[in-house]
């Protein structure tokens, strides 16, 4: 074989990387582990004839959409219902089954197999963790096989654009047990020449956010994702808190780092109160043509603001835009008011990003629905939202090709398993929200993210600004 750089090597198509190495699946192995919550999660291996492996853990979702691939747990008492053994046990049996002797290379025919092998819409019957488990698991043998990183072997010669991270550092709704509804306030260090600058902006503002809260006397413990927690009276006071953060620690609002926000407002749709009950529960039915009956309304409760129309919470973010360096907003509205995502993206969708999570599921044919329907301007990227890597690498090509921005994400359940910055620089996503910038399950994946722009050197680029189309600065 001929010498090559390890640049040389990206291009190279993997099969004559090492002809030598026997690159069928030999045996599927999967285990329960915890998560970042300490709840059970699917862990599989995926071992080749040849000797390569790969290894891949899933995550698990709070703030769900109702159309999300189902994560199979055990039900019954053991860790309260949350088990998985059955996913695992569909791995180590049915799936492994199925899949050996298979070369592992051929990644969209085993993802459809898994998918036949399944036969549901929602891999319900094995399980959604099961499958996606066993289709990383797989990608990283293959990798492995091939003497590749995962962004190589999973991307093209120009994946060397390392991801804008979106840093989540104040977490409320669904994630925390405080007063703020808004889920996720993002940092934005757009600014930059390279990630590893960037995430050092971002995280020297996180630890000033922290001295800020204190200094105001408010709570400095993290929810789920690693951001502080504190209680606030408005949303507004969380956006100023990060605004004064980023200025005390010397960056400029903005220019360097610009603001996001997950409203995640599945979460902000309340019914009726039923027998005295004040239950939150997500609408039912999809809204608008052909869907639910009546207008879709929010209650952003943490300011006392109750019954809110699409368009009153429209009205708000446009106030928003106007008065902070707020540049990317997802799950504005409930994933089954439609009508409210048109308005939505007809008044504001010029001037900011706005990322369809619960309203996509990263599921290609509800995504393409979206583009139809003119939802949205941004895909939010879960792999466990729809199952396997292929329907992942569809859903992010059905984007961008209709010049939808694309963000990576994690999930608020997760472990140290950082495939997402492999596959934010393989897809050149421009995108990744992982968290803060705090605990072992966020780093894990900017950790990995810096490893990356060490091993491509001079080829890395850093998306930057670029990533932000609509941004006008
Ligand atoms: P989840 O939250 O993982 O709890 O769904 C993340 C998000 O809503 O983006
Ligand atoms: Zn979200």
């Amino acid at each position: 074989m001929v010498m090559s750089s390890p640049l040389d090597e990206v291009a190279t198509p993997t099969w004559s990387i090492r002809p030598e190495q026997p690159i069928d699946i030999d045996q599927i192995h999967a285990r329960e582990i915890l998560d970042s919550r300490g709840n059970p999660t699917i862990e599989v291996e995926c071992f080749l004839s040849g000797g390569a492996w790969g290894r891949a853990a899933v995550p698990s979702g709070a703030s769900t959409g109702k159309r999300e691939a189902l994560e199979l747990r055990d039900g019954g008492k053991r860790y309260q219902g949350k088990g998985v053994t059955r996913a695992v046990e569909h791995v180590k049996g049915e799936i492994a089954g199925v899949l050996r002797g298979q070369d592992a290379r051929d990644q969209m025919l085993i993802d459809r197999r898994l998918a036949e092998l399944d036969g549901t819409e929602t891999k319900s019957r094995l399980g959604a963790n099961a499958i996606l488990g066993t289709s990383l698991a797989v990608a990283k043998a293959a990798a492995c096989a091939a003497g590749l990183p995962l962004y190589s072997y999973l991307g093209s010669p120009v994946s060397t654009v390392l991801p804008v991270p979106l840093l989540n550092v104040l977490n409320g709704g669904a994630h925390a047990d405080n007063t703020v509804d808004v889920q996720e306030f993002m940092l934005v260090p757009l600014g930059f020449r390279s990630f590893g600058e960037a995430l050092r902006a971002g995280v020297e503002t996180y630890h000033t956010l922290k001295k800020v809260l204190r200094g105001r006397g408010l709570g400095t413990g993290v929810g789920d994702e690693g951001g502080f927690a504190p209680d606030l009276a408005t949303n507004r006071e969380a956006l100023d808190l990060l605004v004064e953060a980023i200025e005390e620690a010397g960056y400029e609002p903005g220019r360097e780092i610009a603001l996001a926000l997950d409203v995640a407002a599945n979460e902000l749709v309340f019914e009726k109160p039923k027998k005295g009950k004040n239950l939150k529960r997500p609408v039912s039915a999809p809204a608008g043509v052909g869907g639910r009956r009546g207008p879709v309304t929010y209650d952003l409760a943490g300011e006392g603001r109750t019954g809110l129309s699409a368009a009153d919470l429209i009205a708000t973010y446009r106030d928003w835009l106007d008065a902070y360096p707020l540049l990317s907003i997802e799950d504005g509205l409930a994933e089954d008011d439609r009508d409210g995502w048109k308005a939505l993206t007809d008044e504001l969708g010029d001037r900011v990003q706005l990322v369809g999570d619960d309203l996509f599921v990263t599921n290609p044919e509800i995504l393409a629905e979206g583009i139809a329907d003119g939802l949205a301007n941004a895909l939010l990227v879960k792999l466990n939202q729809i199952g396997t890597v292929t329907e992942t690498l569809a859903a992010m090509e059905l984007a961008r090709s209709n010049g939808y921005a694309t963000v990576v994400s994690h999930r608020s359940g997760e472990t140290n398993d950082s495939t997402i910055a492999d596959l934010a620089v393989a897809t050149r996503a421009g995108q990744i929200k992982t968290g803060a910038p705090a605990r072992s399950d966020r780093v894990s994946k900017y950790n990995r993210l810096l490893r990356i722009e060490e091993e491509l050197e001079g080829a890395a680029t850093y998306a930057g600004a670029a990533a932000f189309p609509r941004w006008k600065g």
